[in-house]
């Protein structure tokens, strides 16, 4: 490390024999249920996360750059009206749109300590020490944990910002959601601020390019749970023989991901001793991804004793970016 640069404090809470026991358990339900499941935590490894960095990029994906496009227009307003020295970000990913805010905090003479949250941990300690050159004045610790399990283990004190982004809490379903928010809060003090980042409902042909795109790249990150299972699982998925569907919900308004079983086969995962029958045509479903009204996430906050302050959207009206504090 150059001179001045401290190295990030890295915290394991999900150690790789962990993350695998999980793996084996939630497989192991998923596959048993009708219709079947995988959870969506494990589309990320190391080839995940690349594979989600090219959908950032992609002309269909919207999501990043209307994201991007809010934060950089009001960063410096955030940064005020939450008067945060601690910027806490859960999912963080590589934390590309979080610099944006971190400079804004920075430019406020503010900016104490930075934690990262996320459940990959390459990822995770990449964008760690790329965040520990740029902000030498800060503090930067890195979590490897679920944010459904370890939010315990984010430090206290400071005043504090927890940066939600990427519309990462539509991923959840509602319950998992309002447990989710209320335990978020549980570890905010009052006066700090929650942002968060929250795609919004739109033209359906719209929705379901975003996550099926024409150059396939969401079809392969979909597929790359089937990859991580085989590697970690000893299972025999051919991801070839599974069809990538992206379909609109419009009552649960929501996006479901599911591999669809091309032709009739049998799945062997060995570390489960499980074999596994698909019919041809059996759809297994690996994601949601919720779409949300103001109102809606105006209610879900309140639930959670969360006031909405500020609610910012991109031109378009495409995505919105809330701000919230603890009362
Ligand atoms: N915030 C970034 C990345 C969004 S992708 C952005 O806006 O672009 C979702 C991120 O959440 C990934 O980095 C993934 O590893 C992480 N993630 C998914 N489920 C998680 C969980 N249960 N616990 C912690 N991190 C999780
Ligand atoms: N948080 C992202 C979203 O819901 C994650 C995501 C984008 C995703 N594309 C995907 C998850 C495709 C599964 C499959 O927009």
């Amino acid at each position: 490390m150059p001179d001045g640069v401290t190295e990030p404090i890295v915290e394991v809470h999900l150690t790789p024999p962990e993350l695998r026991a999980a793996l084996r358990r939630d497989v192991a339900a998923g596959l048993s249920s009708s219709p079947k499941e995988l959870p969506p935590k494990y589309f990320y490894d190391a080839r995940g996360c690349d594979l989600f960095d090219d959908i950032t990029r992609l002309a269909e994906y919207y999501p990043t750059r209307c994201e991007r496009s809010i934060l950089t227009e009001r960063a410096a307003e955030i940064a005020r009206l939450s008067a945060a020295d601690t910027l806490v970000e859960l999912g963080s990913g590589t934390s590309e749109k979080t610099r944006l805010l971190l400079d804004a905090l920075a430019a406020e003479g503010r900016l104490r300590r930075i934690v990262a949250f996320d459940v990959s941990e390459p990822t995770l300690r990449s964008a760690a020490d790329t965040l520990a050159h740029a902000y030498p004045q800060a503090e930067v610790r890195a979590v490897v944990g679920d944010f459904e399990h370890h939010l315990g283990a984010i430090p206290r004190g400071g005043r504090r910002l927890v940066a939600f982004l990427g519309g990462t809490i539509g991923n959840l379903a509602p319950k998992q959601r309002a447990l989710f928010l209320s335990e978020v809060a549980s570890l905010m003090a009052p006066g700090d601020g929650l942002l968060l980042g929250t795609d919004l409902v739109k033209d359906v042909a719209r929705l379901e390019a975003a996550y099926d795109d024409a150059a396939g790249v969401t079809a392969e990150f979909n597929r790359n749970v089937l990859h991580v299972v085989n590697r970690e699982l000893g299972a025999d998925f051919v991801p070839e023989r599974f069809t990538h569907v992206a379909r609109f919900d419009p009552d649960e308004e929501w996006i479901e991901m599911w591999l669809r079983s091309s032709k009739a086969q049998e799945v062997t995962v060995a570390d489960l001793g499980m074999t596994v029958g698909y019919g041809r045509g059996e759809a297994m479903r690996t994601e949601i991804s919720a779409k949300f009204r103001r109102s809606g996430v105006e209610a879900e906050l309140g639930d959670a004793d969360l006031a909405l302050a500020r609610w910012w959207t991109d031109r378009d009206g495409d995505f919105a970016v809330s701000l919230s504090f603890k009362e």
